[in-house]
């Protein structure tokens, strides 16, 4: 089916039981997106003419009154008939072109009880280039995908570094903590996602829950190796010390690297000096907030606490960026 991107013009065929979003992401114009699932609202566009219809109903981030004035969300809107929508597509990150492609699982190391590190190497004449604190999708099988955080700066573009949270009965991970070994074959798309870093010379606060931290870890990473003059501060949460999975390397960069600040945060109240959750020690760390360009990933709860709470203590909603970590659509469309 025909879509039209306004304003740009761009025109795309989207197929039958494909997202707008995804045909648009297929063909290489990176839209506003996060979660793909629904639920975070950024890919929300106002549809011009035409309709659109959702296979499972309207998403929890889009309100009756929103889809009554004509808005939709394109990470799940499809297109029966030709459609016009207006969106604004990202020129930051149109330099970075999706690829699909294939890798080997190189390394893997558990990190966590249940966080796998996992560094996979890319084909040797294939270039990878992405922004910091972008994210790939593996791909499994009938199209389906599950979302992972590159933790590495674009400079290393020979092996990706993911950290991978077991997720219950979670179709991929589970393979991850049970049958993957090195050298297993998988399939990723990417880079993709718009929590990239934006160069500006103001403090950089940095907000990860869990593996949220994985992206923040390319940020930081880049940020000091490139030798860009901005504070940092990185707030990792986390529910116990055994959690924060690279908090000695962290907290030793931060003794030999005098414009990073980092601050390790407890939700487990049995953990000594701790019980809070990471979006209340930001406020109470009394950080510059109106002055500060915010990252945040990780849950959603926390993404949506980040996003919430932060503007009611001075910081600009404009500056916040983030990833939601959302189970992917087929996953959340299962019957529990
Ligand atoms: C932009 C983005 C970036 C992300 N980055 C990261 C990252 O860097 N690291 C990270 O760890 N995660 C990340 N995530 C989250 C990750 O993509 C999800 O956790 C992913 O869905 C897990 O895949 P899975 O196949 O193991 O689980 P899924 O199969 O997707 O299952 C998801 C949930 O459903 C439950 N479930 C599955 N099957 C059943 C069943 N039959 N009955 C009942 N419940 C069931 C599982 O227990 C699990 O809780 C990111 C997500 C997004 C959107
Ligand atoms: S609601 Fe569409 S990307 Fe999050």
């Amino acid at each position: 089916m025909h879509v039209t991107l306004v304003p740009s013009g761009e025109q795309l065929e989207v197929e039958q039981g494909e997202s707008i979003l995804d045909a648009a992401l297929r063909a290489g114009l990176n839209l506003p997106h996060s979660c793909k699932a629904g639920r975070c609202g950024t890919c929300k566009a106002r549809v011009l003419y035409g309709s659109v219809t959702y296979p499972a109903g309207r998403p929890l981030a889009l309100s009756a009154a929103e889809q009554d004035s004509g808005y939709a969300l394109l990470c799940q809107a499809r297109a029966d008939r030709p459609v016009a929508v207006e969106t604004r597509q990202i020129e930051s990150v149109t330099d970075v072109q999706i690829r699909s492609l294939p890798c080997r699982v190189q390394r893997m190391k558990r990190l966590a009880p249940d966080v796998m590190g996992l560094w996979l190497r890319l084909p040797a004449i294939e270039l990878f280039h992405w922004q910091p604190g972008q994210y790939i999708d593996v791909m499994l099988s009938a199209g389906r995908r599950r979302s992972f955080s590159l933790a590495n700066p674009p400079g290393e573009s020979a092996l990706l570094e993911l950290h991978v949270r077991r997720s219950g009965r979670g179709e991929f991970t589970t393979q991850v903590f049970g049958s993957m070994t090195e050298g297993t074959l998988l399939r990723i798309e990417g880079p993709l996602g718009q929590l990239t870093y934006r160069p500006g010379s103001g403090p950089l606060l940095l907000v990860g829950g869990g593996t949220g931290y994985a992206p923040m870890k390319a940020i930081l990473r880049h940020v000091l190796e490139s030798g860009v003059a901005r504070q940092v501060t990185l707030y990792w949460g986390a529910r116990t010390c055994a959690d924060l999975y690279e908090d000695a390397w962290l907290r030793d960069l931060a003794a030999r690297e005098s414009r990073f600040h980092y601050v390790p945060v407890l939700s487990d109240e049995a953990q000594p000096g701790s019980g809070r959750l990471v979006h209340e020690a930001v406020i109470a760390g009394g950080e510059p907030l109106g002055q500060a360009d915010i990252y945040a990933a990780g849950p959603p709860e926390m993404v949506a606490a980040v996003r919430e709470q932060l503007p009611q203590h001075g910081a600009d909603a404009a500056r916040i960026v983030f990833d939601s970590f959302e189970y992917a659509p087929d996953a959340l469309a299962r019957p529990k």
